[in-house]
């Protein structure tokens, strides 16, 4: 029979990703959530535990994971030691299913996983695949591109909503998946349900398939077309740049920024999906249509955020 997972930890509820997975554990119902914490945590939705946990103990996090079934990692730390500690405890208490903190483009990518940027992911992936090996844990990885909304809102990927700039990565055609953050909340709901189909894999998801410019002309559809000002960012000069100035100890957001952003709009480190797991995961395509109410909703946020 295949293994019920019911008691779930989620660390880094507190995050951008985190709090929707949060929000998608908690509104299945099925499972005793408990959340594990650095800091004393503040509101908390119904149906929830928190734990503050010393996250730099793995006795202390192995015995918070005692009786626990699965692992939701949604940390986001510059120090891949805080997630490796987190799988050491999570082997030694015998928890069953390790969600690895992901979240971005193929774990599989040589080229992608050779930029310094993912290189903690890289470390915490290679752990988690060798302690599973050994049959100690088993383990998911979700798959998911860009984080549509999060990079509508923050402007990442060189699309300024608010104030209608845009920088075309290159020339802004190379088409990549882009997932929401609540798709992916629901992606990690549905992994955790079927815990023998989702097993030591990576599973890939989008809520589109767009290029830079096809999210532009429908932001252009939604905001209107008039105003806008468009540059064009050459991305092999700014991994140029990003390496030097990683080679002298700058690991700023900006330069980890460009190197994810040479990441996603270039071919070979990453692209379409050609094959997909949305419908194991639970995760609907999204239409033009949707995508243009997303970006009224956002621009609105963001006006509102302004004021
Ligand atoms: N694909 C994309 O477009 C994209 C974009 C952004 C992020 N991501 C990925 O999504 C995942 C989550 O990122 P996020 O943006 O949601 O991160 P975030 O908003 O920065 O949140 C980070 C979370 O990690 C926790 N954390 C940080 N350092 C910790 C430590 N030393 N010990 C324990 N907890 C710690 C934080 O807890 P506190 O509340 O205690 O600070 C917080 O809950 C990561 O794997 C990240 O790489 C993907």
């Amino acid at each position: 029979m295949s293994r019920q997972i019911k008691n779930v930890v989620l660390a880094g509820a507190t995050g951008a990703l985190g709090s929707h997975i949060l929000t998608g554990l908690v509104s299945h119902g099925g499972f005793n959530l408990t959340i594990l914490t650095r800091n004393a945590a503040g509101t908390l939705p119904v149906g929830a535990t928190a734990k503050v946990v010393d996250f730099s103990s793995v006795t202390a996090l192995a015995a918070a994971l005692q009786g626990q079934d699965a692992v939701v990692d949604a940390i986001s730390s510059p120090d891949p030691s805080v997630s490796m500690r987190l799988i050491d405890a999570a082997v030694t208490a015998g928890v069953y299913r390790y969600i690895a903190p992901e979240f971005s483009g193929d774990p599989k990518n040589d080229k992608g996983r050779a930029l310094p940027v993912f290189g903690g992911k890289k470390q915490i992936y290679e752990h988690l695949q060798k302690v599973a090996s050994e049959d100690r844990i088993t383990w998911t990885a979700i798959s998911n591109g860009a984080f549509l909304d999060w990079c509508l809102r923050t402007g990442f990927v060189n699309i300024d909503l608010f104030n209608k700039k845009v920088a075309l990565m290159n020339d802004g055609s190379h088409v990549f998946p882009w997932t929401t953050l609540p798709a992916v909340g629901t992606a990690v709901c549905n992994a955790l349900t079927q815990a023998e189909k989702t097993k030591n894999q990576t599973l890939f998801i989008y809520s589109v398939q767009k290029s830079q410019k096809d999210i532009l002309a429908i932001a252009k559809d939604a905001l209107g077309a008039e105003n806008w000002e468009t540059q064009s960012q050459d991305m092999e000069a700014a991994l140029e740049e990003a390496m030097i100035a990683v080679k002298s100890g700058d690991y700023s957001w900006k330069v980890m920024g460009d190197l994810i952003r040479y990441s996603i709009s270039t071919p070979g480190y990453s692209g379409r999906l050609e094959q997909d797991n949305n419908d194991l995961l639970g995760v609907r395509p999204m239409s033009d249509e949707q995508v243009k109410t997303l970006i009224q909703q956002i621009f609105d946020e963001l006006k509102t955020a302004k004021k």
